[in-house]
């Protein structure tokens, strides 16, 4: 009898733990992503930004920290921006807030473009212009082993 009614909890329960405590997605694993800048953190002037994509081999992600309009928290990125902005350095994921394209820098404007409908963002990621409404998504990062490193939160994919 306590076999039977054991059997019969853990069966009863079963699909409520699986709901609760989902398995990771398969091929998917968190995992902080080192990542070499082309211009070192200490050698960005004010106003300078410098692109890096997301490591290829095995296949990476960045993960957004926060975000509005078309970028949530949670969201991939495959590249993003370091920039120096008045002496404060931040991480922004490339995605346009608009509708994820790849934004651009212009360096002469000091700003980040969109190309795809004309969206432009201030160095600290608010807009400037839209059609985006929503600033640009930050990345959680920390200095790497040297000024060249940064370590960024992401994921690793298809492994
Ligand atoms: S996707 Fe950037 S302005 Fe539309």
């Amino acid at each position: 009898m306590a076999i039977l009614l054991t059997s019969t909890v853990v069966v009863a329960l079963a699909p409520l733990l699986v709901y609760l405590w989902p398995a990771a997605p398969k091929g998917q694993r968190k995992q902080v992503l080192t990542v070499t800048l082309d211009t070192p953190i200490d050698q960005l002037s004010d106003g300078q930004a410098v692109k890096f994509n997301a490591p290829a081999s095995p296949d990476s992600a960045f993960i957004m920290a926060d975000g509005g309009g078309d970028n949530a928290a949670g969201d991939l990125a495959f590249g993003g921006f370091v920039v120096k902005n008045q002496g404060k350095v931040d991480v922004f994921a490339i995605n346009c807030s608009h509708l994820g394209c790849s934004i651009a820098l212009n360096t002469d404007a000091k700003t980040f473009d969109c190309p795809c409908h004309g969206s432009r963002f201030h160095l600290d990621g608010t807009v400037l212009r839209g059609p985006a409404q929503a600033p640009l998504s930050h990345l959680t990062w920390k200095q790497g082993s040297d000024p060249s490193s940064i370590q960024v939160d992401g994921l690793t994919l298809g492994f």
